[in-house]
């Protein structure tokens, strides 16, 4: 630091941070409502809200319990949220064909929020774990290997039943090569020309997912199965961009990354190199270890989950899906 008169410095950092109007005039993120996409497990029923025991506070919910759930969303100002089926252990199968029922619990509840608060914008998930008897995001040949070409057939159908439901975003996050273009000519040919794709472009094959597979009960049919062979090896970081770079060129609006913390410098990297919509995702894993840490009062929870998020803003991205979405947004009506 240059110093000025003797040896005390010219230029203080700290002038700025003295008081609240400095610190507030010179702060270069923020993080509000804006932010949020909420995700929300959704099962066959009414008038339940099942805990999930890795995940707590977050539950599955009825479509009479969405519909609720929507408008205390859309209240808070939350502007979306994405979907997540849990389907009953005797919908599953080896082709994933109840992930294309028209009547399928996705496109029921796309349905059910969109009758509710039209305004919300409301994202489904494009992949076919949570209808497969063994778990896996595609269809299997006989060594078990996820087949590319034929499960993007099936992805097409899925996106769109899901459009064909009222769905504003359809986000693949199978890792299927090819899917976003294959899906966005779907699309374009059956008239949805303004659904948009949200790409789970850099999805990694992270242990973070743990919770979501037992919220959504993928995770018994997957067994001992890991997702290596599409999802990213987490030590990549020039193959993220790639992926995406693929993915912009296939016609998806939004990109995401997942997961959150550890992966900001892919949203660093991403948001630089492209300048599009980049999204990304706090996920399941990332939620239970400050619920953990709050409850046994070894972190401020409120304290963290909010600087946590905006991290994410800083290293660049528009947006962030995160199972916090609702007390982020109390908290931060709180603050104002
Ligand atoms: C399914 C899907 C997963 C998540 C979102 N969509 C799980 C997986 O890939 O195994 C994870 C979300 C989370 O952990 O919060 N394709």
């Amino acid at each position: 630091m240059e110093t000025g008169h003797g040896e005390f410095p010219l230029a203080r950092g700290r002038r700025l941070r003295r008081d609240d109007f400095s610190r507030r005039l010179v702060r270069e993120n923020r993080l509000t409502s804006d932010d949020l996409i909420y995700p929300v497990f959704v099962i066959e029923g009414e008038g339940k809200r099942e805990p999930v025991p890795s995940m707590p506070g977050v539950e599955r919910l009825t479509l009479d319990e969405l519909r609720r759930e929507a408008v205390a969303a859309a209240e808070l100002g939350i502007p979306a949220m994405a979907l997540f089926p849990v389907t009953p252990p005797e919908r599953k199968s080896a082709d994933a064909a109840e992930a294309y029922n028209p009547e399928g619990l996705a496109q029921r509840a796309v349905a059910a929020i969109k009758a509710e608060v039209p305004a919300m914008g409301v994202i489904t998930d494009v992949a076919l774990d949570p209808f497969t008897s063994h778990g896996q995001d595609g269809l299997v040949d006989e060594n078990g290997y996820v087949v590319n070409d034929e499960t993007v057939e099936v992805l097409i159908r899925q996106a769109l039943s899901h459009a064909e439901a009222g769905a504003d975003v359809v986000a693949p996050s199978d890792m299927m090569d090819g899917r976003v273009g294959a899906i966005r000519e779907e699309l374009e040919d059956a008239g949805y020309v303004n659904t948009r794709i949200l790409a789970y472009a850099a999805k990694y094959a992270s242990a973070f997912y743990g919770p979501f597979r037992d919220a959504v009960g993928s995770s018994a049919n997957l067994g001992g199965g890991d997702k290596r062979t599409y999802q990213m090896d987490p030590a990549n970081g020039d193959e993220a961009l790639r992926e995406v770079a693929m993915d912009l060129q296939e016609g998806a609006d939004m990109v995401m990354i997942k997961p959150g913390l550890p992966y900001l410098d892919v949203v660093r990297r991403v948001k630089e190199q492209f300048g599009a919509p980049t999204f990304v995702y706090q996920v399941s894993g990332e939620y239970a270890m400050f619920k953990a840490a709050g409850a046994n009062g070894w972190l401020d929870e409120r304290a963290v989950v909010l600087e946590a998020l905006t991290g994410c803003k800083r290293a660049g991205a528009d947006g962030i899906l995160t199972y916090h979405a609702m007390d982020v947004a109390r908290w931060l009506s709180e603050e104002r």
